[in-house]
Order: C-alpha cells, then structure tokens, then sequence
C-alpha cells in the first residue's frame, strides 16, 4: 500500500489544469449501457472508481476501455443484469447501474451498499422511484433485484430526511429514458452532473427536460443510439484547488472548470477575504490578507458541497478566530478531525457541527485518511504545515484525485509517494 508524503510549508503558485468530472463521469459510464451501440466519452479522468467502472461495464459483457481521457462503450446486444458483488461491493456508486439496466433490460441485480464511514447511506429513494416507475423490487441475499414487464412514465417526490438525492435522481432518470411516456421527477436533485447526465442522455435520443431544476421531466423513448459526449470538469477537485490556494497564501490560476459551479464556495472564500477572479472557463484564486474566519453549511446544489466540508475545514484550522461547519447532508461525515487534530487544530465536535479555533500553525504528523474528501483535507493541512506529513491508506484519495502529486510539484509543492 502506498503513503503521500509531504513536505509542508511552501507557497504554491501557478496553474493548474482541473480534470473532468468522477462523478459525472460514473453515471454517464453506466449510462452507455442504455443502448447496444458504441459510445465515446471523453474528458473521463483516470481514476480508481472509473476503473472499478469500467471493469463492472466489462464483466455484465460490453465492450469498455480507455485510453488517456476517452472512454469508448460498445455493450452489444447481451448484457447481463447481475453486476458482480466483488467489484459492487469496492464502489457505492455502483447502484447507480440499477436505473439503465432495469431500463435496458426490465430487470437489474446489484448488491445492496452498506454504509461507510461518511454514515449510513441509504437507497429507499432510489427504490421507491424504481417501484413508482412500475418494477417489483426484492432484497435477496445482500442484493437489490428490480424487475418489471414493463416501465410506465409516472410522477413522483423524490426527496428525503437531507433533501434531494443525486444518484436516486440520475438512476430513475436513466431508467425512465426508456419506459412508456412521462416521469416527472418532483424534488430532483439539481447538481450539475445531473446536468451533464441529462445532456449525455439526449445526446443518445432521449428526451430530458428541466435537468438543473428540481423538476426534471422525462418523455420515454422506444430506443436510444450511441453518441460522442465530453463530461464536464469536476468542480469538487477545483475547489480541492481553491483551497489549497487561500491556504498556502499562493497563487493558482485554474484552466478548464466552470466557474459557477463552484459559486457556493467562492462566495464563501471571497468573505473570507480571499482574492477571486473568474472568467468563462477559469478562475484565479490569490492570498491578499489574513483569512477570516467564516460559517459553512453543506446543502444540496447550489448550496456549499458536502464534498468540499472537509477541505474547507482544513483552510479554518489556520484562521485567527472561530468558525462554524455544519454538515446537512451527511451528520456523520468528520473522520478527518481526530487527524486535523493531531496536526494541531483546535476542532471540537457538537453534533452535527465542528467548531474550528483557529491555530497559528498545524505541525506535520503521521495521519490515517479514512474516505476521499478526507484525505484531500490531511494532504492540504499537510501542505501548511511545518514539517513532514505522512498520509495513510492513500487508495481513498486515489479514487477520485487524477495526478494529484503532479499537479501539487508543478505549482510548487513538495509531495511523492512511497511504499508503505
Ligand atoms: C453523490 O452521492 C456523490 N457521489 C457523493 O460524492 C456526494 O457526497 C453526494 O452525492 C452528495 O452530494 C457520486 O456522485 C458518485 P445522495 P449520492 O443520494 O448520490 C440521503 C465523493 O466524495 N439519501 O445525494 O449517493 C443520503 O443518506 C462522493 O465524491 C437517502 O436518505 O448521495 C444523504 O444524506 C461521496 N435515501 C442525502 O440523501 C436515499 O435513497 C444525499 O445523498 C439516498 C440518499
């Protein structure tokens, strides 16, 4: 197993090319399958989850491989609707394969996910929007098995206790591409890889409309066709940049990204204090003053991510002063402060919230990384702070972070790899 090693306490400066969307990518890959035809989909980011993706593509019978940053999909006419457990079970994602193959097929088997250490994550929405659309669902032996003679368009609330959710939402849009006329999804969830999904799914004949609102409309077709389709830049690495920027007090100019889709956490940063300058396709994000302080609470789309709480809290650990993180979307998601802490930081827990006290300094330490997000936020305390960082259990942060120690040296880091 490999460690991250990094030799804290460097300015980073420069530019930084952000890579596309995982998770775009990941329901845009199970997608494909919604057709027999070939499909090419570029801007895919070499990932461990992709190829955890691709593998479940191959082993249900098409034909996937990649090359660099383009994914080609040829799923022929037999597939199989039983997704492996023993690559199942490696990536949550998976269950968003149950949407186009019940679509496909009229029936699908994918082993139930478990909880992990971000909490318990259930999937009674995607099941009810599946029962909605017409098909029978049975847990069997640790499986979900949905079938049915055939799908109907039906409306449906898909919200729940956290609001929308984003692969329930993109599972009954896959398979509502194929049932007999309209779904109307109530309380859809609004990010923009549903977006992304949407636009890929049209590409391939459907008809998606009101994707990006929290009523999506879905008119069924008998048959969708292979497509070429590039998959949006991945806002939650962009912010991992945003961050590491405001926190080194650098300099970092980042290509390829959409700016407004990281709106929640420029606003956030430019209260802080931190220079932000924004054009069509990049941003730049500049030290000007020390940071202050400032609240966060995690909230669907457009609210500030999930996904960013634990970067976002690694740049607070620093500020002079106190700051408040609430997580709404998953209460359980603050592995990272026992680590933070033995780095230094002052972060006490009271349920749902972190209270930061800011720190002068975060000194260097041995840390274990117990999910992705978390391992962004120990490699970004570790590029602040003095001394040397050892980050564990790197595979997490390998799921969804492309080249993430080439492109931290090219802006002036000092990170490598070693063998455990
Ligand atoms: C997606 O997971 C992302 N994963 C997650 O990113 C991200 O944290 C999450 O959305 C929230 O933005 C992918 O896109 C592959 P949800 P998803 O269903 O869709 C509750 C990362 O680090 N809920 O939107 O599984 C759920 O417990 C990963 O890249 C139900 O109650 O998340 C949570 O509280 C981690 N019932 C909330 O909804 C359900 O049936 C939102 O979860 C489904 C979800």
């Amino acid at each position: 197993m490999d460690k991250i090693v990094i030799d804290g306490g460097r300015r980073l400066k420069g530019q930084v090319e952000i890579s596309g969307s995982k998770n775009s990518a990941l329901p845009i890959l199970a997608a494909a399958i919604l057709t027999s035809e070939e499909s090419v989909i570029e801007n895919v980011p070499q990932l461990r989850d992709i190829s955890t993706m691709i593998k479940i593509l191959k082993d249900l019978g098409a034909r996937a491989h990649q090359e660099g940053n383009v994914v080609t999909i040829r799923p022929g006419d037999n597939i199989n609707h039983v997704a492996p457990y023993k690559l199942v079970s490696t990536m949550r994602a998976s269950v968003c394969l149950l949407g186009p193959l019940l679509g496909r097929l009229k029936k699908a088997e994918v082993s139930m996910p478990g909880g992990c250490v971000i909490g318990a994550r259930p999937i009674d929405l995607h099941l009810k929007g599946m029962e909605m659309l017409g098909a029978k669902i049975t847990i069997e032996h640790g499986n979900v098995k949905a079938s049915a003679k055939r799908l109907r368009g039906a409306d449906m609330y898909l919200g729940g206790p956290f609001g929308s959710s984003v692969l329930a939402t993109a599972n009954i849009m896959m398979a509502a591409t194929l049932a007999e006329g309209i779904t109307r999804i109530e309380s859809a969830a609004s990010e923009p890889e549903l977006v992304d999904l949407a636009n890929f799914l049209n590409s391939m004949g459907a008809k998606v409309r009101g994707a990006g609102s929290h009523l999506i409309e879905i008119e069924g077709v008998k048959k969708l066709h292979g497509t070429r389709y590039k998959v949006i830049p991945d806002r939650i690495e962009a912010g991992t940049f945003m961050v590491a920027a405001a926190l080194t007090k650098g300099d970092i100019r980042l290509k390829n990204i959409v700016p407004e889709h990281n709106n929640a956490l420029l606003d956030k940063l430019r209260e802080a204090g931190v220079g932000v300058e924004t054009n069509r396709t990049s941003a730049r994000i500049t030290y000007r003053r020390k940071i202050k302080p400032v609240d966060v609470t995690t909230l669907p789309y457009p609210g500030f991510p999930t996904d960013l709480q634990a970067q976002m809290m690694s740049l607070m650990t620093v500020t002079q002063g106190i700051s408040v993180i609430t997580e709404k979307i998953y209460p359980d998601r603050f592995m990272h402060i026992s680590e933070l802490n033995r780095m230094g930081s002052k972060i006490h827990l009271e349920g749902n919230s972190a209270i930061v006290a800011g720190v002068k300094r975060l000194s260097g330490a041995p840390v274990m990384a117990s999910d992705l997000r978390a391992s962004a936020a120990l490699v970004l305390a570790g590029l602040v702070a003095e001394g040397r960082t050892d980050v564990h259990r790197v595979y997490h942060l390998d799921r969804g972070y492309e080249r993430i120690e080439e492109k931290l040296n090219s802006i002036g880091a000092k990170i490598w790899r070693e063998k455990e």
